[in-house]
């Protein structure tokens, strides 16, 4: 992963998560979950993409109000999924491009 891919992920992530998940990854209490030593961020992989693509319906959510989707490029994805497994002391590897774009072909 190239600085520029890093620096695109924190960016999607500031644009587009922050104002939930928090800058600090740390989520709110019981409305919104951590992302910090999440198990959902660090053994996550093209199932991520999927994940922020579609959000969370309110019906299925295990402990908030659910999540909105988002429509953001394959590339955007890989970016921003890459930054939070990496970032706040989580270290949960790192998903490719064609695990990202395959998975997105079979999102639910
Ligand atoms: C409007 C608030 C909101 C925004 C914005 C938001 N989320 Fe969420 N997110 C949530 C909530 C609430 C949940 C928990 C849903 C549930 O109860 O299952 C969640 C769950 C998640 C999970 C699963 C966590 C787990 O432990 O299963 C991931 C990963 C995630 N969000 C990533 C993101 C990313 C990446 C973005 C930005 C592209 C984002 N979220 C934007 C509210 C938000």
């Amino acid at each position: 992963m190239d600085q520029s891919e890093g620096g695109a992920g924190a960016k999607v992530y500031a644009a587009r998560c922050a104002n939930c998940h928090m800058e600090s990854g740390q989520g709110l209490g019981k409305m919104i979950p951590s992302m910090v030593q999440s198990p959902a961020v660090l053994n996550g992989q093209g199932n991520l993409a999927c994940l922020i693509r579609n959000g969370i319906a309110k019906d299925t959510a295990k402990v908030g109000p659910g999540m909105p989707g988002f429509e953001l490029s394959p590339s955007e994805l890989v970016a921003v999924i890459n930054y939070m497994k990496n970032a706040w002391g989580n270290q949960g590897g790192e998903v490719t491009f064609a695990e990202v774009d395959k998975a997105l072909e079979g999102c639910p």
